[in-house]
């Protein structure tokens, strides 16, 4: 070797007899690769060097067992708020990537696990890419769900190396695909078992086969009124998904395309504008703020060495049976149980559709059903490592069946009930060991709902809640620390919103008009077809346990409704009636309101509750609450939580706001104490990194 390898922290070269030069990345102190500024001036650096080994061709690896390259470095990106330096920036990895596109010998990216964003983008400057054919290689650009596009060069490359809408597709939904599928649409030029990953790249190299010739929309896409009507119609699509003015992303790629598709040189140059742009504006820096604390959850998870396996679930009601269901598809040797064997029978058949739809393999949808065992007499119970107990909601039965329960369990077990609203002090006074007890509340459906809330209660111990936290995120959820306190964070700032939806209903505002305005806000669904959704018998508990702490009143509309059996979809009617399983909306708009003042009641009650949660310490600091609303009920994420919005629109502002209502409503818009706590100062719009 020519120089010096201690120079390369990052980097590690190796050039054979046969005169390929070997690069593989294996980034100091983190686990994962990413391309920080460091790893790409190290490859700056090598590239410049190159020349003087006169390599017979490249090859780029990962020296990761976890995958190739996951992206950008976010952290560090989104710390950017200058356009003039995000621009420099993106201008030197553009000059970069080129510099490996022209060197004059054959390239190759050897491609393992996760190849994602500028990891791809990487890929695609080199001539040749080659991905293992396995499960875990998945390749993509989820650029979009960062509030971004690709930026190092990607845009252009993908479009002409493939179908320009296949690219566009890829990028604009952020989806991953496999090796195969890479192979399928040109993205990779072959796709090979591990052990032949290296013959095929000597093969690559050596044989430097002629590169695919265009295909015919390639050449049709070059021509600007082809691009027009194409992208008219793909924007149309878009805005089913998303509004431009809180994601621009998507509209600013179809922008960049059309306007440029036909000009590589100039294309590039744009889509480092777009991007930089982009990178520094409130909704990327938002996206990445949550992307950042979600990053957060998963690390409360990797305390400790706890490694559960196996997990016996009590209740196979409608929470038990997907938990169970979904603890299995995950890996663990699951045992379910409950008293009536009709229950359980549900619960396979729920399980084994899940499983289909998931796996579609029926291999291995057999594999995980031999993993999922209902067990009428409880027998898993003396070999879980965590028992969770979801029979229904009364404290007396569930302390009853700990009595039954407890002595049979090992004694290094987690005890763990999905309680959504009994203190967990309650349940905990009659048990031997109340410092293994522990509440996880999972959200329904649980196979999509990825928060799961880590109740402390006073008893538990301190190892063991970390022991709580890696089981979540052993089975791929994300857990937050929360106090038991009645409703605990989720259920707690959702309800007065739901209320207040409720109340407006009540007064004779249209349903739909009052599920518009929280959509025009950011929310994924209306709170009323949540309701709907959820059932109006549990939201109708739910608020009436909140309402015996807090002061909340129950709209009579909604007990009315539950008296008369309308609960919701489930019943056919609600708020709404159903057809076909879709809501039918009804009513004419009456009195004098906008859909921005509907908006203004519903945000301005659960920012409130999210303030009264934040002072009394129901989560740590504002940040995690911010998670918490975002994961738990979908709030805007462009707006990056509650406490984060609060503190961009300004706290005096939004007090203000709160104020005038209470006047107009009553007391339910007094403003909490928690408001006096917050910092006055404006955040910076946007701001990504942590703020508490
Ligand atoms: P469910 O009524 O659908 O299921 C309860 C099941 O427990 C039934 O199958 C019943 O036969 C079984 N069971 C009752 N006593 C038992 C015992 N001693 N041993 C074994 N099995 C027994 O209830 P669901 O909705 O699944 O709720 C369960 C728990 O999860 C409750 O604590 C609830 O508050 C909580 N939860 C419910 C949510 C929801 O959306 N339904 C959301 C989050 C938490």
């Amino acid at each position: 070797m020519g120089h010096d390898q201690g120079t390369y922290r990052h980097w590690e070269t190796k050039q054979e007899s046969d005169g390929i030069l070997w690069l593989s990345l294996n980034r100091a102190e983190k686990n994962t690769n990413t391309l920080s500024r460091d790893v790409l001036d190290e490859l700056a650096r090598l590239l410049d060097d190159m020349p003087r080994q006169h390599p017979a061709g490249l090859v780029i690896c990962s020296g990761k067992p976890n995958g190739f390259i996951a992206g950008a470095d976010v952290a560090e990106f989104s710390a950017i708020v200058d356009f003039s330096e995000a621009m420099r920036l993106v201008e030197r990895v553009h000059g970069i990537f080129n510099h490996l596109e022209r060197l004059p010998f054959p390239t190759v990216s050897l491609i393992h696990g996760f190849c994602l964003g500028g990891g791809l983008e990487l890929a695609l400057a080199c001539r040749f890419r080659i991905a293992v054919d396995a499960p875990g290689t998945r390749l993509g650009f989820p650029e979009v769900k960062l509030g971004i596009h690709p930026g190092f060069g990607g845009t252009v490359r993908l479009i002409s190396l493939i179908s320009p809408l296949t690219a566009l597709d890829l990028m604009l939904s952020g989806r991953s695909i496999n090796a195969r599928q890479a192979l399928k649409i040109g993205l990779v030029d072959y796709a090979v078992p591990e052990r032949q990953l290296i013959r095929a790249a000597l093969a690559a190299i050596m044989q430097n086969p002629a590169r695919r010739k265009g295909r015919f929309l390639r050449s049709l896409s070059r021509m600007r009124f082809i691009r027009f009507l194409l992208a008219g119609h793909m924007r149309r699509t878009i805005a089913k998904r998303a509004a431009k003015k809180y994601y621009p992303a998507p509209y600013a790629l179809m922008d960049l395309w059309e306007r440029f598709g036909g000009n590589p040189s100039v294309m590039y140059r744009e889509e480092s504008r777009s991007v930089a742009n982009l990178v520094t504006g409130a909704t990327a820096q938002n996206l990445v703020r949550i992307f950042l604390l979600q990053e957060r959850m998963k690390a409360l998870g990797q305390n400790g060495d706890f490694s559960p396996r196996f997990v016996h679930v009590i209740g196979g009601g409608t929470m038990g049976g997907d938990i169970a269901a979904w603890c299995a598809l995950q890996g663990l040797r699951v045992t379910i149980q409950d008293i009536e064997h009709q229950r359980l029978a549900v619960a396979v058949k729920r399980a084994s559709s899940l499983f289909r739809k998931e796996l579609k393999d029926p291999r291995l949808v057999k594999d995980v059903l031999d993993r999922f065992v209902p067990d009428l007499r409880g027998d898993g119970i003396t070999r879980a490592d965590i028992v969770i107990e979801a029979i229904f909601e009364d404290a007396t039965a569930k302390r009853k069946l700990y009595q039954h329960i407890e002595p049979r369990m090992r004694k290094e077990a987690l005890l763990a009930t999905n309680t959504s609203s009994i203190p967990l002090e309650e349940l905990a006074d009659s048990l031997r060991n109340p410092e293994r007890f522990v509440g996880l509340h999972f959200f329904n459906p649980v196979a999509k709902m990825q928060l799961v809330e880590v109740v402390r209660g006073k008893s538990v111990d301190a190892e063991r809640l970390n022991c709580a936290m890696r089981f979540v995120t052993a089975i791929g959820h994300l857990p937050l620390p929360v106090t038991s306190s009645p409703g605990f964070l989720i259920n707690r700032i959702l309800m007065p919103y739901l209320l207040e939806a409720a109340t407006m209903e009540q007064e004779g505002i249209p349903a739909a008009d009052i599920d518009r305005a929280a959509v025009e806000f950011g929310m994924p669904m209306g709170p009323i077809l949540l309701a709907d959704s959820v059932g109006l018998d549990i939201c109708l508990s739910v608020a009436r346990i909140l309402a015996g702490h807090f002061k909340t009143e129950v709209p009579k509309r909604l007990e009315s409704l539950v008296a008369m059996g309308s609960l919701g979809k489930k019943s056919g009617r609600g708020f709404y009636a159903y057809g076909k399983g879709k809501p039918v909306s009804s009513g004419k708009k009456t009195g004098s309101y906008t859909i921005g003042d509907l908006a203004d009641r519903l945000i301005m009650r659960l920012l409130n509750e999210a303030v009264g949660c934040r002072r009394e310490g129901i989560v740590a600091d504002g940040d995690l609450l911010d998670a918490g609303a975002v994961f738990g009920i979908g709030f805007a994420p462009f707006r990056g939580g509650p406490i984060h919005y609060i503190r961009t629109e300004g706290v005096e502002v939004l007090h203000a706001r709160l104020e005038t209502l209470e006047q107009r409503y009553g007391s339910r818009f007094a403003a909490d104490p928690g408001w006096r706590e917050l910092p006055a100062q404006k955040a910076n719009q946007g701001f990504a990194r942590m703020q508490e």
